[in-house]
C-alpha cells in the first residue's frame, strides 16, 4: 500500500511517514518545501529503512497531481500540506484560503478522477474556538476565531459534503490538539523558521540560549494557576493516529471526524516545569499580557478515537519534553543536513 503524504516533509507529515514505515506501509511525499527542508528526506529514508519517493511541487497544481497519481500506485492520501500560522492567517487571508481550501479541492478532484477514495485530513482543535463545555467532543459547535480556523472548518464541511455525495469516499477528519515533541531518534522534529510561535519550540530555543527568556502570555486566565491550558500530545502518538485511521478506513466508508488529543490539559507553567526537568536547566520567564486571539482552556474528549480506532496516546508530557529537548540538543533543525 502506497500512501501519498502531502506536506510529508513538514513537522507532522514527516512523523506520519515514519509511522507508516513502522506499520509496514510505503509513503510517497509531496511537498513544495515552502515551510520545510529537503534535508528531511535522507533522514526519513534512514528511519524508514527504504527509499522514500518525493514529488516536489504544489498541492494546488492539478497537472502535477494527475501525473503523480498516474505514476504511483497510490491507495490512500494523508493531506497535511497547508499553511498553519494563526496570526499570519489574518494578514494573508488570500494565501490561507487558496492553499488550504483550494489545495484540498484540487486534491479531492484529482483523487476522484484517479479512483482513490481514502483520505485522512489534518484539521485542528482550533475549529472549536473556546468551547462551552470541557473536555470538548466532536459534537461541540464550531466557532473558529481566525482565518486559519475558518479555512479548516470549510475544508471539513466540504469533505463531509463529498462523502455524503458518493458512498465510495472514505474520509477521516482528524482534529489535532497541540502536537509537540519529536521522534526519539532526534533525526526529525519541529524546525520552525524564525521566532517560534508555539510554546514547546520556544522553550527549546530559550533553553538552548537562542532567546533570553520565555514570555508567558497571560497570568489572569480563569484557570488554577492563571495561565492557559492546552492538550499537548506527542507527535508520534498523533502520527500513529493517522495509521490507525487508514486501517479503519480500509473497511469503512463515509466521513469520520475525530479528536486526537491526550484528553487532559496542562497549563503553561506545568509545561515549563516539565520541560525544565527534561533539560535539567531552568528557563528564564517573564509574565506578559495575554496574546491576541488566545483562549483560556481547551482539552479533548478523545473517547471517539479510542472507541472507533482503538487509538489513544501512550507518551506523556515528560516524554514530549524529553524528546523535544533531545531534538534541540542535536541541533533542532535540518540546516546541517
Ligand atoms: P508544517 O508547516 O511543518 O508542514 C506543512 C508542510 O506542507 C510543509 O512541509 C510545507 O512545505 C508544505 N506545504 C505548504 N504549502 C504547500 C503547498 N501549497 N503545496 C505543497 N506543500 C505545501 O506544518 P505541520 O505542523 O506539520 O502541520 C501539518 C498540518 O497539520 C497542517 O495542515 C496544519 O494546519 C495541521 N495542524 C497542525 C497543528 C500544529 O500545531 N502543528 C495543529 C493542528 C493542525
Ligand atoms: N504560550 C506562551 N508563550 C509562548 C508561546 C505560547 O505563554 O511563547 C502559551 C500560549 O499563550 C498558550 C499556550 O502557551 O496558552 C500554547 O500556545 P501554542 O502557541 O503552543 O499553541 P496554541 O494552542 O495557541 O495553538 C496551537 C497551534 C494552532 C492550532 C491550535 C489548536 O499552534 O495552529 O493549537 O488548538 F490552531
Amino acid at each position: 500500500m502506497t500512501v501519498l503524504v502531502t506536506g510529508g516533509a513538514g513537522y507532522i507529515g514527516s512523523h506520519v511517514v515514519a509511522a507508516l514505515a513502522r506499520a509496514g506501509m510505503r509513503a510517497l511525499v509531496l511537498d513544495d518545501f515552502s515551510n520545510s527542508s529537503r534535508a528531511v528526506m535522507p533522514r526519513l529514508e534512514r528511519l524508514a529503512g527504504t527509499h522514500v519517493p518525493l514529488v516536489e511541487g504544489d498541492v494546488r497544481d492539478a497537472t502535477l497531481l494527475r501525473d503523480t497519481f498516474a505514476r504511483h500506485p497510490i491507495s490512500a492520501v494523508v493531506h497535511c500540506a497547508g499553511l498553519k500560522a494563526v496570526g499570519e492567517s489574518g494578514e494573508r487571508p488570500l494565501a490561507y484560503w487558496d492553499v488550504n481550501v483550494n489545495g484540498s479541492f484540487r486534491l479531492a478532484e484529482v483523487m476522484g478522477e484517479a479512483g482513490v477514495a481514502t483520505l485522512v485530513f489534518s484539521s485542528s482543535a482550533t475549529v472549536y474556538g473556546q468551547p462551552e463545555r470541557l473536555p470538548v467532543d466532536e459534537s461541540a459547535p464550531l466557532k473558529p476565531a481566525s482565518v486559519y480556523g475558518r479555512t479548516k472548518r470549510t475544508v471539513e464541511d466540504f469533505l463531509r459534503d463529498l462523502a455524503a455525495s458518493n458512498a465510495n469516499w472514505r474520509i477521516a477528519i482528524l482534529r489535532y490538539f497541540n502536537p509537540a515533541g519529536a521522534h526519539p531518534s532526534a533525526l526529525i522534529g519541529e524546525a520552525p523558521r524564525g521566532r517560534p510561535n508555539n510554546l514547546v519550540p520556544f522553550l527549546c530555543r530559550t533553553a538552548a540560549g537562542e532567546f533570553p527568556e520565555l514570555s508567558i502570555f497571560g497570568t489572569d486566565y480563569p484557570t488554577p494557576d492563571g495561565t492557559g491550558i492546552r492538550d499537548y500530545l506527542h507527535v508520534d502518538d498523533l502520527a500513529e493516529g493517522h495509521v490507525a485511521a487508514l486501517r479503519y478506513l480500509a473497511d469503512h466508508a463515509g466521513a469520520l471526524t475525530l479528536n486526537l488529543g491526550m484528553g487532559r490539559g496542562f497549563s503553561v507553567l506545568e509545561v515549563v516545569a516539565a520541560f525544565e526537568r527534561a533539560c535539567g536547566r531552568s528557563v528564564t520567564k517573564s509574565f506578559a499580557p495575554r496574546r491576541d486571539g488566545d483562549i483560556a482552556c481547551v482539552y479533548a474528549d478523545p473517547a471517539r478515537a479510542q472507541r472507533v480506532l482503538g487509538w489513544s496516546t501512550s507518551r506523556d508530557l515528560d516524554a514530549i519534553c524529553a524528546d523535544a529537548w533531545r531534538w534541540q540538543a542535536a541541533g533542532g533543525g535540518y540546516e546541517k543536513g
